[in-house]
């Protein structure tokens, strides 16, 4: 998830004096952000800070991050020539910064680095809307009306998050998370003849770096045997499922999930009967990652998210220190 951000006054710090993308493009403030809530909060893993954005510097599409508000495309895609005129991705070319990022990162951390991405659904969101939309009718428009376009646009977005994502693992990410944020959006017979071959590809490709794979969306209790099937070694989910009922349509898969950011605002009581309702629900099997349903929310309290991080923690040990203490009793 987003766990490096505005809750952290360091981040705010650094964002008075640099922009969002700045950030990302500086290899060495993409590193100490990158590191800034594994220091402060004891995470298990770092996520490389960056944005799903990223690759549309290199495939010729101006946009900038605005607050509150995220990515806006200046002249979003509306037609076959504008799919036509977006240039293939070559992360070497066109964000060698990230992969810089990514090497520095590797070489400070005590903790496995996760690389990212967004999916080629969320991604066409944002091309063909302009920005980020709850409704998503001119992206669903386009895939019920011109499929031939739309599919042209999914191979292309495929494409290069295959490109980036390889690259990413060749500069050192030892896991991969795949964002599909706003697939929820879509109705599973959509989601199946329009999404689900270029998933398929996606993880099919990513086979072969030999690193494990997170899929990722958010509303997406309908979907989710459609997405396991098109590929993940986990699959993240938000908090509008239980996680347990959401495991039951994953089966094989691992799961990570799935705390409601919202949660994390109120008294540290309200968090933690929260956290270990999800701990109950995963009934300490084997491939559950804790985390949070979706990013940390501007208002988080540090010091909530350092006590929850510290009771998933405890609650690990006391689970796993059990069976040693029971053969130590005479
Ligand atoms: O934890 C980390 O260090 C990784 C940080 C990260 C960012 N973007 C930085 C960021 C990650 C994993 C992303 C991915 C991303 N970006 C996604 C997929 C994940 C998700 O949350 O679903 C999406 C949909 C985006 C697009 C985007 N960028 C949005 C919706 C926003 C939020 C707008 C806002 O102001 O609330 C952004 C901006 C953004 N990207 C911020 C951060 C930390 C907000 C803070 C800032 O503007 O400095």
């Amino acid at each position: 998830m987003r766990q490096a951000g505005r809750y952290q006054p360091e981040y705010r710090a650094l964002r008075e004096r640099y922009t969002l993308l700045d950030l990302c493009r500086t290899p060495e403030l993409c590193a100490q952000v990158t590191l800034l809530p594994v220091r402060q909060l004891g995470v298990d893993a770092a996520i490389l800070f960056s944005d799903i954005t990223l690759p549309l510097l290199g495939m010729g599409v101006p946009f900038e991050v605005v607050e509150g508000v995220g990515p806006v495309i200046e002249a979003p895609l509306r037609t076959a020539a504008d799919v036509d005129a977006l240039r293939p991705f070559e992360p070497e070319r066109d964000v060698p910064f990230v992969l810089d990022a990514i090497r520095l990162v590797r070489r400070e951390a005590a903790v496995p680095l996760i690389g990212f991405a967004g999916a080629p659904f969320t991604l066409a969101s944002y091309l063909i809307e302009g920005r980020g939309s709850r409704e998503l009718l001119l992206t669903k428009r386009m895939l019920h009306e011109a499929p031939d376009v739309w599919a042209s646009l999914m191979q292309r977005l495929t494409d290069a998050t295959l490109a980036y994502l390889r690259a990413q693992v060749t500069a050192g990410v030892q896991v991969v998370q795949i964002f599909d944020s706003w697939v929820g959006a879509l109705a599973p017979r959509d989601y199946e003849a329009a999404v689900f071959p270029h998933m398929r590809r996606l993880f099919d490709g990513l086979r072969a770096t030999g690193v494990p794979a997170i899929h990722f969306g958010t509303g997406t209790a309908g979907l989710l045997p459609l997405m396991t099937r098109a590929g993940g070694d986990v699959i993240g989910v938000d908090w509008r499922v239980r996680l347990g009922d959401a495991w039951e349509h994953i089966g094989h898969a691992g799961i990570q999930g799935n705390l409601d950011p919202a949660a994390l605002l109120a008294r540290f009581g309200v968090v933690a009967t929260a956290a270990r309702e999800i701990l109950a629900d995963a009934g300490g099997r084997p491939g559950h990652i804790f985390n949070l349903g979706h990013g940390v929310l501007p208002q988080t309290p540090v010091d909530h998210l350092r006590r929850l991080v510290d009771l998933v923690h405890d609650s690990f040990l006391v689970a796993h220190q059990q069976p040693a203490d029971a053969r130590s009793r005479p």
